[in-house]
């Protein structure tokens, strides 16, 4: 590990901190980030990124940015950064929970079996995944795909809400408890989540429509949950048109 790494991004050595130990990972563990429980390091991390936030106004700039960005020691054992995938200038935006090993291999979101099947999903209702920008909560993966921790979530956050705020869409459609749970701060459970439209205000005072859904993984570990699921996509289609 780099000098300094395991006082980032955490109140305490990460491989110690009780919270980052999997817990029985199910799709309705809601983790939500709790700014005043976090660790000096973490807060000064988030006002670090938040910083960055202010001055980048591009895709291409928030990528260098995050790539460079020293505050989340996730990204001192993944291969690469994944950012967002597709089109910037999408209506849709679709946002999972951070990449699993072949997205990190691949520098690319949703590249793995999760990915394949939400192309599918968006197939199904007529939609390329190559129209939307898809993009995750964390920008690194956590070692082994355990959960990410509160302060993790919360210091990669500003970099997500400044990807909504420079893709500017319409719809956000956001796969699994995680994702919801973060973006939208709110603990209840994905099952209560899903399916219900809500709305997200960007710091620019720009509002997307939302809408949450079961994460594509819990999907293949569970198939008799596709029907809600597709239910959720329907749902979407049917707001677009
Ligand atoms: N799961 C996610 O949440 N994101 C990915 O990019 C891949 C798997």
């Amino acid at each position: 590990m780099m000098a300094g790494v395991d006082e980032t991004c955490g109140d305490a050595p990460m491989s110690i901190r009780p919270k980052d130990v999997p817990q029985n990972k199910t799709e309705n563990s809601s983790r939500r980030p709790a700014i005043s429980n976090l660790a000096l390091s973490s807060v000064e991390a988030i006002k670090n990124a938040d910083e960055i936030c202010q001055q980048v106004t591009s895709i291409e700039e928030l990528r260098k940015a995050v790539e460079n960005f020293d505050g989340c020691s996730l990204k001192y054992n993944a291969k690469h950064t994944v950012m967002g995938d597709g089109n910037p200038e999408s209506k849709i935006m679709l946002i999972g929970e951070a990449p699993g090993a072949e997205e990190d291999l691949a520098g690319k979101a949703f590249v793995g079996r999760s990915g394949q099947l939400l192309n599918k999903m968006l197939a199904a209702i007529g939609i390329d995944r190559t129209r939307c920008y898809i993009c995750n909560i964390l920008p690194w993966r956590p070692p082994g795909n355990r959960s990410p921790s509160d302060a993790e979530i919360a210091v990669c956050l500003p970099f997500l809400k400044k990807q909504i705020e420079i893709v500017a869409p319409d719809y956000i459609f956001m796969l699994g408890a995680v994702a919801v749970n973060s973006l939208m701060e709110n603990a209840e459970g994905i099952s209560k989540l899903r399916g219900k439209w809500m709305e997200y205000q960007m710091q620019n005072g720009k509002k997307a429509k939302v809408l949450a859904s079961y994460h594509p993984a819990y999907l293949l570990r569970t198939p008799a949950q596709k029907a809600k699921a597709w239910a959720d996509f329907l749902r979407l289609k049917k707001e677009m048109e």
